[in-house]
C-alpha cells in the first residue's frame, strides 16, 4: 500500500518536473542563436534525464523515430524549440488528398541567406531538419525527373501547420507520377492591345489572388472582362479611370502599384484603356497560326514537342512537372521563347501569340 502511494507520488513529481523543465526547454529554444543559452545547459542535461524517466510515465513519444505524418511538428509542444528543434518539417504525399506518403522525394529548401538544405522524405513521407535556417524559404520538391516549385515563399518551416499544407486549407504537398497534358493555342498578334491577349494575363498573375471570390478583395473581382470593365473601374478612353489611379505609383490613390510593380505593365493597361478603349479582342489579331512548332526544352534539350493544327491548337502529352523553356516558332514569325513551369494540377491552357516579322 505504502509502495503504491509512493509510486503515485513519484509519478506525479516526474510529471510536474516534466512540465516545468519543458517550459525552460521552450525558453531555451527561443533564445537559441543569441549566444545566451549556456546558462541553461545544466538544466538541459537534467531535462534529458527526466525525459527518459518521463518516458515511463508515457509523456514522451518514442524518440528518434519518424512519426505523426501530416501533423504540425513545429508546434511548441513538439519540435518548435529546445534540443529537438526542427527549423523546417513536413510531409510530402502522392496526391493532393494526402492518401499516402511519397517516399524518396527530394526537398530543397533555400533560406533567406541563400543557404540550401536538401532533404529526402522517409518511409512515411516525412522530412525535417535541425539545421538552423532563416525564413522566408523557397522550396521545391523533386521525384523521378519531376520538379514542383512552391509558387510563393514559405514564411515558416512548419509545412503541416494550420493555413499551410493541411487538407481543408491549402492542400497537401504532393508529387504524383500521373503527369498532365499541356494544351494551348497559337494565334497571330495584331499589334493591338486587347483584354484577352494582353491584360488578362497580367491581372491573373498579379491581382486576382485577392480580387476574386474568396480573396481578400472579393467585392471587386477582376477575373472576367465584364468585371474588369465595370464602369466604376474603367471609362473607355479615360486616363482618370479608377483602376489606373490605383495602379499609378505617383497617385495618392496608387495603393495597388506595389502589386503591379512594372512600368511596362502599367503602360500596357493605360494604352489599353486610353488608346484601345478597353477592347475585349484585338481586331487584327486572333488569327490561328497553324503548323507552328511548340517545344518544351530543359538544359537545351527538347523534351516535348508538337505542331499546331488548323485552329492553332496543340497538345503536349504527359508533361512531367518542372521548369522548362517554351519555344514556339514558325517561318515568317518572330520566335517566342519564355520560361514555363509545369505543375501537377490546375494547368491552364496556354494562349501564345506570335508576331509577324
Ligand atoms: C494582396 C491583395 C491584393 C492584390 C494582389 C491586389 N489588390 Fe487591389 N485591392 C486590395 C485591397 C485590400 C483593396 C482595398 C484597399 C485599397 O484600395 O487600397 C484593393 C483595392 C483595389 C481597387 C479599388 C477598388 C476597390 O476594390 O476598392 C482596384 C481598382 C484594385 N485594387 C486593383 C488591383 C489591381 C489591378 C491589382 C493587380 C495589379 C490588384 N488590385 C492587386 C487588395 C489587393
Amino acid at each position: 500500500m505504502i509502495n503504491l502511494i509512493f509510486k503515485r507520488y513519484l509519478n506525479k513529481t516526474l510529471f510536474l518536473c516534466g512540465i516545468t523543465i519543458f517550459f525552460i526547454n521552450t525558453m531555451h529554444g527561443s533564445y537559441a542563436g543569441t549566444g545566451k543559452t549556456n546558462i541553461n545547459d545544466d538544466l538541459f542535461l537534467q531535462n534529458r534525464d527526466i525525459n527518459v524517466n518521463a518516458d515511463n510515465g508515457k509523456i514522451n513519444e518514442a524518440e528518434g523515430e519518424s512519426h505523426n505524418p501530416g501533423k504540425n511538428c513545429l508546434n511548441s509542444k513538439c519540435h518548435g524549440g529546445g534540443e529537438e528543434h526542427f527549423f523546417a518539417g513536413g510531409t510530402i504525399y502522392q496526391d493532393p488528398e494526402g492518401t499516402g506518403g511519397r517516399i524518396g522525394a527530394e526537398i530543397k529548401i533555400t533560406d533567406a541567406h541563400g543557404k540550401t538544405e536538401t532533404l529526402t522524405s522517409d518511409q512515411l513521407g516525412n522530412i525535417y531538419t535541425k539545421t538552423s535556417l532563416n525564413p522566408p524559404f523557397t522550396i521545391s520538391a523533386s521525384y523521378k525527373g519531376r520538379e514542383v516549385k512552391m509558387p510563393g515563399e514559405a514564411l515558416n518551416g512548419g509545412c503541416n501547420a494550420n493555413g499551410c499544407h493541411v487538407v481543408g486549407a491549402a492542400d497537401r504537398i504532393f508529387i504524383s507520377i500521373h503527369d498532365l497534358d499541356l494544351t494551348g493555342t497559337v494565334t497571330e498578334s495584331g499589334g493591338e492591345i486587347s483584354y484577352t491577349n494582353d491584360i488578362k494575363p497580367i491581372l491573373d498573375a498579379k491581382c486576382i489572388s485577392c480580387h476574386k471570390k474568396g480573396g481578400q478583395r472579393s467585392d471587386t473581382p477582376l477575373t472576367t472582362y465584364t468585371e474588369v470593365t465595370d464602369p466604376k473601374l474603367i471609362t473607355p478612353g479615360d486616363p482618370k479611370s479608377l483602376i489606373l489611379q490605383k495602379l499609378n505609383k505617383k497617385s495618392p490613390l496608387g495603393t495597388m502599384w506595389v502589386n503591379l510593380k512594372s512600368m511596362s505593365d502599367y503602360k500596357k493597361i493605360k494604352d489599353w484603356i486610353v488608346k484601345y478603349n478597353a477592347q475585349e479582342f484585338s481586331t487584327t489579331g486572333g488569327v490561328a497560326v497553324s503548323d507552328a512548332k511548340v517545344k518544351l526544352l530543359q538544359n537545351g534539350k527538347v523534351k516535348y514537342s508538337s505542331i499546331t493544327d488548323a485552329d492553332g491548337k496543340f497538345t503536349l502529352n504527359k508533361v512531367k512537372a518542372g521548369g522548362y523553356k517554351l519555344k514556339v516558332s514558325k517561318d515568317g514569325y518572330r520566335t517566342s521563347v519564355q520560361p514555363y513551369q509545369m505543375y501537377q494540377r490546375n494547368v491552364a491552357p496556354l494562349a501564345i501569340t506570335l508576331e509577324k516579322k
